[in-house]
């Protein structure tokens, strides 16, 4: 998910790999490197940490670097702790092959139990050397770079951004795309590679946009394209217009624009390689060894701040009603100081992000001291939640920049959803349920995208209620928590007070507030309760409340009732709030636009909370 810049032609490409790494450096990442082909060999320096430390690595060298053909990456880690030796380039075993890679490569495990039949030793504990090494294995049958990569590509499945260079074949760099952004540059006499144009567009802003499934063989005379079954294609090379700072935003306006955006991606990155539909089961590698103990826990404790404690509100009604396990929800920064009654019987989930989130973090460190399991659900690999648990699952929403925690939120969920799933067939639920379960969950991607393309009625709404002083959010069961989360949005990002109930809740005391200027967001979808939803509605019409629903689709009842209705695909109740807070965090984004707030970093927030 991270950041790829590659050159082959005239000039020393040190500082041109360098200049790209920097401009790629707002998209977050924990560690990067470069490959150099100097002399007919490599010379390769990765670091963990930023590209300063970097730098400074090739500085401390005191070495003039001078090499026309390179690569660079910024690292997001998705398999293997941010460190030097994770870090790309890798390379294969006859160290004649670099390469750098954007994405997760599934069946790594498979392909490295067979290298390792062969004799193959790795060095890093990533997927990406894995598939260095099995085209280092292609390259040896068909001495020829391309085709070994393509051959290669052929049995892996997951995504990628891919580029390699080998010493063997130093005429070129080979580029291969499927699910991760690559771009070639076109210049004279020379030629680049990208995973975002910002990296390459000080150089040249003829670009061609590689689709998946597509390889190309640059050198410095031009490039030629084909798929991996070596069908030559033809590609429009295109003119960059946007200007720099708006291409770092993948051509939004706001981080957090685009990171709302990205959750089908992220959403469906949550569960690649993890949901078997055909089992309607659930494989998660990071719970594997805690198991036995999840499965024998009394009481399974969802621990969270901020967003984080609304997904674990989530989290509980799903284990509680599908995997039936008993399940509790606390406020991180409450719980590590009420002295909880909490031992080995129990497994305590921690929720976050950042994975460095100070309260959640004590949390769990008090939790394990009374010796409870404790897993995480965490964003950022190798994070210090991450590091300390006993396992867990990492979502994989990649970074996420906007201060306002939108896809990490949906990410969590969907895991939450795969834990469940994965725990409730464990405990007994039918393979044909599961397979309904693991179906829906799978169609939740292109209900997202559908959702996202609403965004002009949502705007008008944000402009209809941009000057309001006070927002209600109200919703039952699963959706209280996504109530809560709408409100929370609104208030770190626009600056508006709001707040979330659960419906019901309402008549005792809170509707006092209601009048004709107060706008009231109802989560409505047609499920079990939402009669008794109606009936809040009208409780806050007879007092000219202002209502926005958030409804099904093919509800009509609804148009009767509310003053605006924002309509969402339906889906299987407790996977609802990955749905229904899309609308909402659009709300909020074009709330704040309309009052002209700073989206990305709102006044007095941090992304990560690392203070108590
Ligand atoms: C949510 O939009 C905020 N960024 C904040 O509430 C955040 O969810 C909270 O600070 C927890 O952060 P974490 O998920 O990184 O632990
Ligand atoms: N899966 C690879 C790794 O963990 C690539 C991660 C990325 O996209 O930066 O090293």
């Amino acid at each position: 998910m991270c950041g790829i810049v590659g050159y082959i032609g005239p000039r020393n490409c040190v500082p041109i790999l360098l200049e790209g790494l920097r401009r790629l450096e707002y998209r977050g990442y924990d560690s990067a490197g470069i490959a150099l082909v100097m002399n007919g060999k490599f010379s390769i320096h990765k670091k963990a940490g930023k590209v300063a430390d970097l730098v400074s690595l090739l500085n401390a060298g005191n070495s003039e670097l001078n090499a026309q053909l390179g690569i660079g990456h910024t690292r997001w880690a998705t398999h293997g702790e941010p460190n030097d030796t994770n870090a790309h380039p890798h390379w294969d075993a006859k160290k004649e092959i670099a390469i750098i890679h954007n994405g997760i490569i599934e069946n790594y495990l498979a392909i490295k139990t067979k290298l390792l039949r062969e004799g193959h030793t790795f060095e890093s504990s990533t997927d990406t050397e894995v598939l260095a090494h099995l085209i280092g294995v292609m390259f040896e049958r068909t001495n020829d770079l391309c085709s070994a990569v393509r051959m290669a590509l052929s049995e892996v499945e997951g995504t990628y951004g891919l580029v390699v260079l080998s010493t063997r074949d130093s005429g070129k760099i080979v580029v291969a795309r499927r699910g991760s952004p690559l771009i070639i540059g076109v210049g004279e006499g020379e030629n680049f590679v990208a995973s975002d144009a910002s990296a390459i567009v000080e150089y040249t802003r003829q670009v061609v946009y590689l689709e998946d499934g597509e390889v190309a063989e640059l050198t410095t005379q031009g490039f030629q394209t084909m798929t991996i079954d070596d069908v030559k294609i033809d590609k429009v090379v295109e003119e960059i217009t946007l200007e720099l700072s708006q291409i770092e935003r993948g051509g939004y306006d706001h981080f957090m624009m685009k990171e709302i955006n990205e959750q089908p991606e992220t959403i469906r990155d949550a569960m690649r390689g993890r949901l078997l539909l055909d089992e309607g089961d659930v494989k998660l590698g990071g719970l594997t060894d805690v198991m036995e103990r999840l499965l024998k826990a009394k009481r399974i404790i969802l621990n969270g701040c901020g967003t984080s404690w609304h997904a674990a509100l989530v989290g509980e009604y799903m284990l509680e009603q599908i995997a039936k396990i008993p399940t509790e929800v606390e406020y991180a920064s409450e719980f590590r100081y009420r002295n909880p009654i909490i031992g080995e019987d129990d497994v305590l989930f921690s929720i976050s992000q950042s994975g460095e989130t100070a309260d959640t973090l004590a949390a769990m460190r008090e939790a394990k001291k009374k010796g409870a399991t404790v897993l995480g659900i965490v964003n950022v690999v190798g994070s210090t939640i991450a590091r300390e648990s006993d396992g867990g699952v990492y979502v994989h929403a990649g970074p996420e920049i906007g201060v306002a925690s939108t896809k990490s939120f949906t990410s969590q969920l969907t895991v939450l959803a795969l834990i469940t799933l994965m725990l409730a067939r464990a405990k007994g639920m039918s393979r044909e349920d599961g397979k309904v379960l693991a179906k829906e969950l799978a169609s939740l991607p292109d209900k997202v995208a559908h959702i996202l393309k609403q965004t002009e009625t949502i705007q008008a709404l944000a402009n209809e209620f941009k000057d309001v002083r006070n927002f209600l959010y109200l919703g039952r069961g699963a959706n209280f928590p996504v109530a809560l989360e709408g409100a929370l949005k609104l208030k770190e990002i626009s600056y508006i007070h709001a707040e979330g109930y659960p419906a019901a809740e309402m008549k005792h005391g809170p509707i006092a507030l209601i009048d004709e200027n107060m706008p009231v967001v109802f989560i409505v979808p047609r499920d079990g309760i939402y009669d008794k939803v109606i009936s809040n509605i009208h409780e806050v019409r007879a007092r000219r409340g202002r209502i926005i629903a958030v409804a099904n689709e093919d509800d009509r009842e609804i148009e009767e009732m509310a003053e605006f209705v924002i309509p969402v695909p339906r889906t299987y109740g407790f996977f609802g709030p990955i749905i229904n807070v899309i609308p909402l965090q659009l709300l909020s984004y074009y709330m704040a636009i309309a009052r002209e707030t700073d989206v990305d970093q709102p006044r007095n927030l941090a992304k990560s909370v690392t203070v108590e």
